[in-house]
This record gives C-alpha cells, sequence and structure tokens, in this order.
C-alpha cells in the first residue's frame, strides 16, 4: 500500500524572515487527519531556518530542496550539492522540474546523473515529468513523458527506485489555473507505472509514488486523490497559502 504523498514546492518565494512565519503558522495550523506523508519545499537559504521550526515545534511534515547539482563540492560557482543538503537534514529534493528543464536548460541526461547522486547521498528524489502543450496537442503526450522516465532513470538500480517519487506535471497545467481531468492524470500515472514495471518489475512498480502537480487546489484534491494511480500532488501557487494549503491537506 503506497502511502499518500503532498509536497508544497514554494519555488522562488519568501525571504528566510517570511518562511519562519509561514512554518510557525503552518505547524499552528495543520493537523493531519489523512495519514499522508507532507513535505515543505522551500528556498536553499530558507531551508535551515525551516528545519530549525519543523524541529522545535514537532511539526510533522518533511524538509525538500527544489533543485542541487550532481557533484559532491568543487567549481561550481553559485550551486549546492547533495552532501550540503543531507547535512542540514533534508529528506527529499525535487529533481528535474518543467521550470529547470526549461529555464535552465537541464536535459534528462543531467536529470539522471542528479537523480543518481541523490540516492548516492541518501536523499530521496522526487523526479518531474510532463509534456508540453504542443505536444499534448500532437498526440504524442504518452510517447513524450515515458521516454522521458526512460531516460532519466537510465543505470539506477531497482532498490533506489522503490524510494523514488515521480511527479506527473504536465507543463500546460503548471500556474495557469488549467487541470488536468483527473481520468487524464490517472491515465499518465497509469502509463508510468507500467512503464516502471516493465523496466524493474510489477512489485516495484507498484511501490513507486506518482504525485500529479499542475494547479492543484482545495477544489479539485479530492477528485485526483481518488484516482487509482495518483498518489499525492505536487503542489506551487497554493502550497504558499496557508488556508489552501492546509484545505489541501484535509482533502
Ligand atoms: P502550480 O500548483 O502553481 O500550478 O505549480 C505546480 C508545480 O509546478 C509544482 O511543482
Amino acid at each position: 500500500m503506497r502511502k499518500p504523498f503532498i509536497a508544497g514546492n514554494w519555488k522562488m518565494n519568501m525571504t528566510h524572515l517570511e518562511a519562519i512565519k509561514f512554518t510557525q503558522d503552518f505547524g499552528y495550523e495543520f493537523r493531519n487527519s489523512k495519514g499522508c506523508e507532507v513535505c515543505l519545499c522551500p528556498p536553499f537559504i530558507a531551508l535551515r531556518s525551516v528545519k530549525n521550526i519543523i524541529d522545535s515545534d514537532r511539526i510533522e511534515v518533511k524538509l525538500g530542496a527544489q533543485n542541487m547539482h550532481w557533484e559532491e563540492n568543487g567549481a561550481y560557482t553559485g550551486e549546492v550539492s547533495p552532501l550540503m543538503l543531507s547535512a542540514l537534514g533534508v529528506e527529499y529534493v525535487i529533481i528535474g522540474h518543467s521550470e529547470r528543464r526549461e529555464y535552465f536548460f537541464e536535459s534528462n541526461e543531467v536529470v539522471n546523473k542528479k537523480v543518481k547522486s541523490a540516492f548516492k547521498h541518501n536523499l530521496k528524489p522526487i523526479m518531474c515529468v510532463g509534456e508540453s502543450l504542443a505536444i499534448r496537442e500532437s498526440g504524442r503526450a504518452e510517447e513524450f513523458v515515458l521516454c522521458q522516465v526512460d531516460e532519466c532513470l537510465s543505470g539506477i538500480e531497482k532498490k533506489d527506485i522503490e524510494l523514488l517519487t515521480i511527479a506527473y506535471e504536465p507543463v500546460w497545467a503548471i500556474g495557469t489555473g488549467k487541470t488536468a481531468t483527473s481520468g487524464d492524470a490517472n491515465d499518465m500515472c497509469s502509463a508510468i507505472r507500467r512503464k516502471i514495471a516493465k523496466i524493474y518489475n510489477p512489485e516495484t512498480a507498484d511501490m513507486v509514488r506518482i504525485q500529479y502537480g499542475g494547479s492543484v487546489k482545495p477544489s479539485n484534491i479530492s477528485e485526483l486523490m481518488s484516482m487509482s494511480d495518483i498518489d499525492g500532488a505536487l503542489v506551487g501557487g497554493a502550497s504558499i497559502k496557508l488556508e489552501d494549503f492546509t484545505a489541501i491537506l484535509n482533502f
């Protein structure tokens, strides 16, 4: 049985002071009524402060980063390494978000290196895949997304895959208010699971959690969570609105 998993991707929002206030307020409001695993993914500069509040206020949430480099250290000005994230007590890391792919030119090959490096440093990757509107309209969405899954997971061992979360985020649904229908989102998540079964085996595929992301809000979360192959959500905009995020977690 897969435990539901909802993560909030704050993206490039909130100063560390705002992050402290938000996390304190969140800890006060949040009741984990659904037995769901919950993760907050603030910007790098707020990870330490958010972690301190999670620990001191005993908030039942995990900490995630939004990106990382694949090397442990070295001459990579401005980058943050998996070693640094582990040392901070970060448990999850979002890898290959469509905004990284689009604005920072991250290829499937780069995503693959980062996923491998995350596992090496005991970080659990939330690996993002998803098609653009043009690809969806051309009828090649499934082929495209499954190719992303294949290339991004190249050479990754079965024991690691069991700790992997895949986030299916159709690019056209991110920040646009347009959500994929729960049926379409579930069809893609099922196709991803079948692909994992083919690369590894059905038991492994059964353990991998697949999230949907793209304009998730209080009004659509229940329906999404009721689908057979959607195990959770990667929430953007609504995750930095306290009322919306806590409502989503009470789906
Ligand atoms: P929105 O929820 O703002 O559409 O963003 C989704 C997303 O990109 C989460 O990673």
